[in-house]
Formats: structure tokens, C-alpha cells, sequence
């Protein structure tokens, strides 16, 4: 056995306590012979699956665990398991046994065998490969994603949404500060940051069905994969979650409006006060838990208490933003008060800006 350590296998893991004694035993037989350790990154599950790793890591040292605390994210879970280990190579695998680690020494020794590869991918769609039990909807789902980043990769990669390859660590430390780390695609996010393109390889590997648990793959991940792909190609301009933050702004614009619309219609222009600040609470909540679902969703507040006092600071930021939106749209428009729609634009933008910035620090920040 060669007595350097030549190989990290990170498995992000969320949920999957009856996984892990089957995948450190899968790993075990596949790796023998080789000096590797296997990193689960957990983020604090509740069915307990880093207890699970500690259990098996007591009595083996290859085992280690790393917990993560009030976070969530497949991405940025790999990327803090990929930076922990003193291995030069690191692979990182799907902990429900889906991924075929198998293939795990062939990774290793293709890297071993040429110096100029960066990355061996394990892919479902060259000669040999396959998707094994999956419906015509996943299908069909997976090949539209394959197609939308076909234009940011610039690569011609078959199978970008894969979560299964072997990489070098020092060039994936040296990346990892232009990872935008959001949703599931952590590859597609590897392969677009580096300013070179990457020498990659691909092997083919039969994706398994899954025994225990369930699938995280939700509408969310699927719209954090478009946000993803958004922010490679423009993020450097208007931030994602600025975007996000506004977009939901908008919406809070129709709540507001339908809202307040039947309180005027039933009781005429005597009751615009009231509607008005009736929509504004309304609109103002409906903003406030949709970024904490969607913005925000990896540094969610959560319970009763956390989630009444963020509500609050919330409501202290917008009423300062709709302060400066006023403020900012009546002194324009005294200035130039041909442009009307410019000057409530501007006040629009400058109030945004500010409700963004102060929530992202003060609502949501940690
Ligand atoms: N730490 C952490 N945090 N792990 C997570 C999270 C999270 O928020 N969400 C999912 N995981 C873990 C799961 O526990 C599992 O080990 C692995 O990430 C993959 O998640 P699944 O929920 O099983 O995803 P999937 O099977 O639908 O998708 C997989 O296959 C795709 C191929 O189409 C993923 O591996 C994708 O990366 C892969 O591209
Ligand atoms: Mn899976």
C-alpha cells in the first residue's frame, strides 16, 4: 500500500443515514489496495446521517465527517468537502449509492497516467453509459438542462449535469473562490470558472436507482439551476439575488394591487388609507417569506421566533427604502417634472437597492 494519501472521496450527504454503512463498504472493496479517505459532508440532517459517519469513523480513521450548521446546498457541500482534505485527488460521488464507484480507480489512474488531464467525469451518455430506471419526464428534464448549458460551457461535454468525477485538488482549491456554489450543478460550475478550458475525460458509468431515501432534486433546485447558469453569464453585472430580490419585489407589486383594489371597489376613495397600508403589510410579509424561501434559501430563517423577528427587521428596512423611493421620485420630479415615469423609476431602483442591501445584512445576514 503506498503510504501517501492519494485520494479524497467527497459524498455530499443530506438524509442519507441508512446510506452510509452500505457506501463506506462499496468504497472500501472498490478502493482496495489505494490510501484514500472518504469525507462526508453532512448538513446537519435530522435523521441523523453524520452520527451515522462518526459511528464507522471511530473505528476507522479513512472515515471523517464534516457538519455543517444552519446551511444548505449540494455546491457549496462538495466544494467545502473538495478544500478539506491533503489528498492531490479528489472525487466527489452522490451518497444513495447512484453513482457507480466502481469506476473510482479507472478515474484515478486515467489522472495518474496523464499529466496535462484536470478532471475525469463520469458520464451517462457515452457508449456504455446510461440512466438506468429513470422516467421519460427525467428524461426529457435532464436533456433540456444537457442543452441550456451547452451555451455557458462553450465544451463539449456529454454529460455536464453529472455529479460524479475525479478532479486535482490544488487546481479545484485555486478555483473555488469564482465558484458560485448555487444548486446542484457543482461540475457545470467547476468547468465554466476556469479562465482555461479544462483537459477532461470522460468514463462511462450506468446511473443506479435509488434504494434507500429520496431523491432532494425539487422545483426549486431545478430553478436554482437556471438562476445558476444566469449567474455565469451575467452575474458579474446585476447580482443573482438581486435579480431574485427584485423579481419578488415585482410580484409584491401585484399582491399589493390585489389587495388593496376590492378594498377600494367595496368602500370607494374613503378607504384608500386604510387599503393602502393594509396592502402594504400584506405585500410586505409575502416578500419577506418568499426571499426567506427563495433568496435566502440557504440561510433560511427558521421557528417561530427567528422567523417574527426577521418579519420585523424586514418591515424597519422596506419602510426606510419606501422613504428614500418617495423622497428620491418627488425631488426628481420637482427637478424635471416632464419625465413623471423616470423619476418613479428612480425612486423605484434607489428604494430597492436599499431594502436589498440593508436586509441582506441586517434580515438575513449572519
Ligand atoms: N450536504 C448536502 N446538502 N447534500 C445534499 C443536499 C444538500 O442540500 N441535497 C442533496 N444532497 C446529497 C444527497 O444526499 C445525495 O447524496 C446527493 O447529494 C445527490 O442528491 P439526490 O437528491 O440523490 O439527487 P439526484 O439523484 O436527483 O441527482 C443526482 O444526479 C444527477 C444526475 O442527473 C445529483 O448527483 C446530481 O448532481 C447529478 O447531476
Ligand atoms: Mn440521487
Amino acid at each position: 500500500m503506498s503510504p501517501m494519501l492519494e485520494l479524497a472521496v467527497v459524498v455530499p450527504v443530506f438524509n442519507e443515514r441508512g446510506n452510509i454503512a452500505p457506501m463506506v463498504a462499496a468504497l472500501d472493496r472498490a478502493l482496495a489496495g489505494r490510501h484514500w479517505e472518504v469525507i462526508f459532508v453532512d448538513d446537519d440532517s435530522p435523521d441523523g446521517t453524520a452520527e451515522a459517519v462518526r459511528e464507522i469513523g471511530r473505528g476507522d480513521d479513512r472515515v471523517r465527517v464534516i457538519q455543517r450548521i444552519g446551511r444548505r446546498g449540494l455546491s457549496t457541500a462538495c466544494i467545502e468537502g473538495m478544500c478539506a482534505t491533503a489528498a492531490p485527488l479528489v472525487a466527489v460521488i452522490d451518497g444513495d449509492m447512484q453513482h457507480d464507484e466502481t469506476l473510482l480507480p479507472a478515474m484515478a489512474d486515467a489522472l495518474a497516467a496523464d499529466a496535462a488531464l484536470d478532471v475525469v467525469i463520469g458520464s451517462r451518455f457515452v457508449a456504455g453509459g446510461g440512466t438506468g430506471a429513470w422516467d421519460r419526464d427525467r428524461v426529457a428534464k435532464s436533456a433540456l438542462a444537457t442543452r441550456r448549458s451547452r451555451r455557458v460551457l462553450k465544451a463539449d461535454l456529454s454529460d455536464p449535469m453529472s455529479g460524479f468525477f475525479m478532479i486535482r485538488a490544488p487546481l479545484v482549491r485555486a478555483l473555488a473562490p469564482t465558484l458560485s456554489g448555487i444548486g446542484f450543478k457543482i461540475l457545470l460550475d467547476i468547468m465554466t470558472a476556469s479562465p482555461r478550458p479544462l483537459n477532461f475525460k470522460e468514463l462511462p458509468y450506468m446511473f443506479r436507482t435509488r434504494g434507500e431515501g429520496e431523491s432532494k432534486l425539487d422545483h426549486v433546485v431545478a430553478m436554482e439551476y437556471l438562476i445558476a447558469l444566469y449567474d455565469r453569464m451575467f452575474g458579474r453585472l446585476v447580482p443573482v439575488r438581486f435579480v431574485m430580490f427584485g423579481a419578488i419585489g415585482a410580484l409584491g407589486v401585484v399582491v399589493h394591487m390585489a389587495v388593496l383594489a376590492p378594498i377600494v371597489a367595496l368602500w370607494g376613495e374613503r378607504a384608500f388609507i386604510g387599503g393602502q397600508v393594509a396592502a402594504t403589510l400584506v405585500a410586505m410579509t409575502f416578500n419577506f417569506f418568499l426571499n426567506n424561501m427563495l433568496t435566502y434559501r440557504d440561510r433560511r430563517l427558521k421557528g417561530t421566533r427567528e422567523l417574527l423577528a426577521g418579519l420585523v427587521s424586514f418591515a424597519l428596512v422596506c419602510s426606510v427604502g419606501l422613504a428614500a423611493n418617495v423622497g428620491v421620485a418627488t425631488y426628481l420630479h420637482s427637478a424635471q417634472s416632464n419625465y413623471w415615469a423616470v423619476s418613479a423609476l428612480a425612486g423605484i431602483v434607489v428604494g430597492a437597492v436599499w431594502n436589498f442591501a440593508l436586509s441582506s445584512r441586517f434580515t438575513w445576514g449572519r
